[in-house]
């Protein structure tokens, strides 16, 4: 009996799978097939959760710049179209002086940090962290290949 209602129970679902191949494979034939392919997926962020390791200033580089210094931040696409190295993890031409400055003045379209977003102390560990680059944790993956030694 239990047998017998597990064969039955199987047989449905091939059925039901059936069916479903056959709708698509129906459904797609009037259409260009451009639901299958769909938009790539969303990059994910990175947060603190990504670098357990991160001391001090890299932990606040996250938490304060890597949204737009990220691998798809609007800070990396804009430095793209003027330097070689466009992630500032990956430089090692930084100096600390330079990040302060930029992050206090503004530089281009980036906007002033504010004290009250990020304190002189925060901001100094943030830049001596910079300034020690380039990090591997700052390489770009597969997307951009080697932007090599060029600095
Ligand atoms: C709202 C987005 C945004 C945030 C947040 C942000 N930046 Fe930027 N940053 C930019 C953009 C955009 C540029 C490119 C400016 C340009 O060239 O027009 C830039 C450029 C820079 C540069 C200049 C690099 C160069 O070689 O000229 C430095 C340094 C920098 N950012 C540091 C930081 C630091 C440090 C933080 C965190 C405290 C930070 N940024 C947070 C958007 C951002």
């Amino acid at each position: 009996m239990r047998g017998g209602g597990f064969i039955l129970a199987a047989a449905a679902l091939l059925a039901l799978s059936a069916c479903e191949i056959k709708d698509t494979s129906g459904g797609s034939s009037g259409e260009p097939s451009a639901g299958a392919a769909g938009p790539p997926p969303m990059p994910q962020p990175v947060t603190l959760a990504d670098r357990p390791e991160a001391e001090a200033g890299e932990r606040l580089y996250v938490e304060h710049c890597i949204m737009c210094h990220g691998d798809v931040g609007m800070g990396t696409g804009l430095l793209a179209r003027r330097l070689q190295v466009p992630l500032l993890e990956a430089r090692g031409d930084l100096t600390a002086d330079y990040v302060i400055q930029a992050a206090r003045m503004g530089i281009g379209n980036m906007p002033q940090i504010p004290r009250g977003e990020v304190s002189d102390e925060e901001l100094e560990q943030i830049a001596d962290y910079l300034a020690a680059g380039p990090h591997p944790a700052g390489q770009m993956p597969a997307a951009a290949p080697a932007e090599g030694e060029a600095q």
